[in-house]
This record gives C-alpha cells, structure tokens and sequence, in this order.
C-alpha cells in the first residue's frame, strides 16, 4: 500500500508519520517539501503532487489551525480547511483511492449538554469551524472514498500544547484564572493517530465503512480541571510551582477573536461500533504525555 501523507510536520502529522510506517510505504510532505508539492495554497500543485504518487491512500493532517488568526484571514482559511481538501478529494475519486482526514468540534454552536453526533445540524462560531465544515461538505460532494474523523482538544508531546503552557505560567505567576465552562476531551495526536491507522486497515476491505465519525478520548473535562491534573501532576513529578491560586473563570472573561463552543462534547459511538475500539480516557493520555515531558527535565 502506497500512502501520501500532508502535513507531516504537525501534531498529528509526525503521530501519523509513525502510525502510518506498518501499513506500506508512506511519501510525507509539509507545506515546504522540494520534490513535491505540499503547499495548500497551490492547488495545481497538489493535485499534481497526487497524480506523481499515486497513492492508495492520502491521508490529510494539513490544516489552518489558528483558530483566533483565522479570523483576519478567512480566505487562506478557506483554501487551506476547505479548497484543498476538496482537491485531494476529486484527486482521490479519480484514483479510487481513500482520502482521510480530520475535523473539529468547532463545527458545532456548542449549545446544550449533549454529546454532539454525526448528523447533528453544524453551525460553526468562527472563521476556523466554518472553513472546516466546508471541508467535510466538499469532500463529501466529490463521492470519493473518505474517513472524516471530527476530533477535539488536540494535544501532542512534541511541540507546544496547553498543558506545558500552563506549566511555565504555573512557574511564573502566583495566581492563574482558567476557563470552565467550555466542556470536551483533550484528544492526544498519538491516539488519533493510532486509531487512524487501525481504522485504514479495516475500510480498505469493508469500503461501506466510509463517512465521518466523531474521535475523541473518553471523559470529559473542562480547561480549568485539565490544568489542575497538569499541576497535580508536576508536583508529583517533583517540581515547584510558584502558583498558590488558581481560580475558574467563565469564557465570557477571557474574550479571544473567535468564539468557542461552549459544548465540545462529541459522541464517538459510532466510531466505537463501527472499528471495534476503545477509547482510553483522557487523563491516560495527559498524564503520559506529562511523563514524558516531565521526565524530560523540559
Ligand atoms: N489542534 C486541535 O486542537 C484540533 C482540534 C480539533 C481538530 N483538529 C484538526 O486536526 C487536524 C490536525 O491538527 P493538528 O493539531 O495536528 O494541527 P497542527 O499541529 O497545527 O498541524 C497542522 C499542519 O498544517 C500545516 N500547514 C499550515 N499551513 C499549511 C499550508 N499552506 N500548506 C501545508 N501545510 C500547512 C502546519 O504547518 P505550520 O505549523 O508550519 O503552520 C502544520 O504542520 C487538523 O485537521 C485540525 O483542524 C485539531
């Protein structure tokens, strides 16, 4: 099996770049890869890059993540979450090959209290959640073989991520204010990209398998709580944090360019049926991710 992986040097993408070595030879690309194009800006490019590689399978990990910027810039927005995937889509259905891909939460208003669903209505708050839906629709247009995994919260131990953030603000300040009422499952990309991998071996052979589901770790939290396990954490590890308060805020008093959902929740039921899988609860994820990281000395 020959895969085309973009966006090789994100999160998820350097995850997936591990995951993904198992299932056949595997071309990653990032946006300023010299042999072929993986700029999600060229549109040509990619679709060139595509019909060069021939792959079985593309698996998609580019993405405009800054939600808060996106708002300046809705048109790179669009083509990085929305054009571009839809060209490797058509790409795809021209080779009968899969094409996955990852989406968000931030499709959802966040109303209510409910795990969100598959079908539920989208209406996506920001710039970012709009574009991304648009992805998923456009990609759902061209009829190609495709995975669509909606995920949340997602963290990874390389790289920055909330919970080193809060670390070194934990060692700086006294007093931290958090946000507690925007409830979800911090994702690990280890996690994502495992079930990835699991999820390609099964489809390639029961192709009805196809469509989008919701790919999140198990509980819930909310950010307040999530740093509360990241400095419980650190000072089981052994470290001394300066901070001696930390107090829960509600979104309302931290406001950021782009509105966030409220209700992050995602019902991965789905998923769960359709792959046979377990989904580990968040702390596991965290609290490695932790250990390393602590145990690093970083
Ligand atoms: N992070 C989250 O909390 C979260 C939550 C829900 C869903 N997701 C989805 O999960 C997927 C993976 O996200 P992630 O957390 O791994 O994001 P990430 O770490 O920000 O990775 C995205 C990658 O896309 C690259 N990229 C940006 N502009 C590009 C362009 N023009 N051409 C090619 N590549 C470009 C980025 O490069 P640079 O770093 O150099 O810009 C980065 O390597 C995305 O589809 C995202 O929407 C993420």
């Amino acid at each position: 099996m020959k895969i085309l992986l973009f966006g090789k040097g994100g999160q998820l993408g350097w995850e997936l770049q591990r995951s993904l070595g198992p299932l056949g030879q595997v071309v990653a690309l990032d946006f300023d890869s010299e042999d072929l194009c993986g700029d999600f800006t060229n549109l040509p490019g990619l679709a060139q890059a595509v019909r060069i590689v021939q792959p079985d399978v593309i698996v998609n990990a580019a993405a405009h993540t800054a939600v808060d910027k996106a708002e300046s810039e809705p048109e790179l927005a669009r083509i990085i979450n929305a054009l571009a995937p839809s060209v490797l889509a058509e790409e795809a259905k021209k080779l009968d090959a899969w094409l996955i891909h990852y989406s968000t939460d931030y499709v959802f208003d966040g109303s209510g209290d409910r795990p969100w669903q598959e079908d539920d209505a989208t209406a996506p708050l920001s710039v970012y959640g709009r574009t991304k839906r648009d992805g998923e629709n456009l990609i759902g247009l061209t009829d190609c073989k495709h995975l669509i995994f909606r995920t949340s919260w997602v963290y990874a131990a390389r790289g920055g991520n909330f919970a080193k953030t809060m670390l070194k603000l934990a060692s700086e300040r006294d007093q931290l204010k958090i946000i507690n009422d925007q409830i979800g499952a911090p994702t690990s990309a280890e996690l994502l990209a495992d079930i990835t991998a699991h999820a390609i071996r099964i489809a390639r052979y029961q192709p009805e398998l196809g469509g989008l589901y919701h790919c999140v770790a198990g509980g819930e939290t909310n950010w307040f709580e999530y740093a509360r396990l990241v400095f419980e954490q650190a000072r089981l590890a052994g470290r001394t944090l300066s901070v001696s308060e930390v107090l829960p805020i509600p979104t309302s008093d931290y406001p950021t360019p782009a509105s966030r959902p409220l209700n992050s929740r995602l019902n991965c039921d789905k998923l769960r049926k359709a792959f046979g899988l377990h989904l580990p609860d968040w702390q596991a994820g965290v609290i490695r991710m932790l250990a390393e990281h602590l145990g690093s000395g970083q």
